[in-house]
């Protein structure tokens, strides 16, 4: 696959895309447990932003799996496969001069690290590290007690692995949203 391919060079540049948003187009790479807060630290950062007039967009486990990857479920493969369409998506986002927020757990250390080598310098990771206990405690859509009644197999946390991020460049633990965004921002330099 991939063969008898030609790139097309188009005239717009990225920088003229960046030019009209006003910043650099950027993947901020939220990592986490379902649960862990992704998908709402997302949101509130993408509400901040939007108010400072940034051109942001999300890109959401739960919303994109009932769309663009509806076809895909959660063995490892299969999470690879998520990821590594989110990553050239997100890619995407980043070069029309977007700042886009990709909230999946993305488990899997070695997928993540290729998401990070296709986006390169762009690529901001963002571990939300909040421990198992809270999440099930949490369970904001019932899917823990499933999957420890034995409903759901192969669930992060449970019986399927969450490898942590060694060196992601921000890290959020303890804190509250409102806390996190100014954390984050502030790393950001924003
Ligand atoms: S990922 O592992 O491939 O990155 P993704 O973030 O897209 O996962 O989707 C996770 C969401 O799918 C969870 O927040 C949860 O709502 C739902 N889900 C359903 N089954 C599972 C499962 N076996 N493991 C984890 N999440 C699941």
């Amino acid at each position: 696959m991939g063969t008898n391919l030609t790139k097309y060079n188009f005239s717009v540049s990225r920088e003229q895309r960046e030019q009209i948003s006003g910043h650099k187009g950027k993947v901020l790479w939220f990592t986490g447990l379902s649960g862990s807060g992704k998908s709402t630290l997302a949101n509130a950062l993408d509400e901040k932003l939007n108010s400072k007039k940034y051109n942001t967009y999300i890109l959401d486990g739960d919303n994109v799996r009932m769309g663009l990857n509806k076809d895909l479920g959660f063995s490892p493969e299969d999470r690879k496969e998520n990821i590594r369409r989110i990553s050239e998506v997100a890619k995407l986002f980043a070069d029309s001069g977007k700042i886009v927020m990709t909230a999946f757990i993305s488990p899997y250390s070695k997928d993540r690290d290729e998401a990070r080598k296709l986006i390169g310098d762009d690529f901001i990771e963002i571990f939300v590290n909040t421990p198992i206990e809270e999440c099930i405690e949490r369970d904001p859509k019932g899917l823990y007690k499933k999957a420890l009644n034995g409903e759901i197999k192969g669930f992060t946390g449970i019986d399927a692995p969450y490898q942590e991020p060694q060196n992601a460049e921000i890290e959020i633990s303890d804190k509250t949203i409102n806390e996190s965004v100014i954390f984050i921002l502030n790393k950001l330099k924003i």
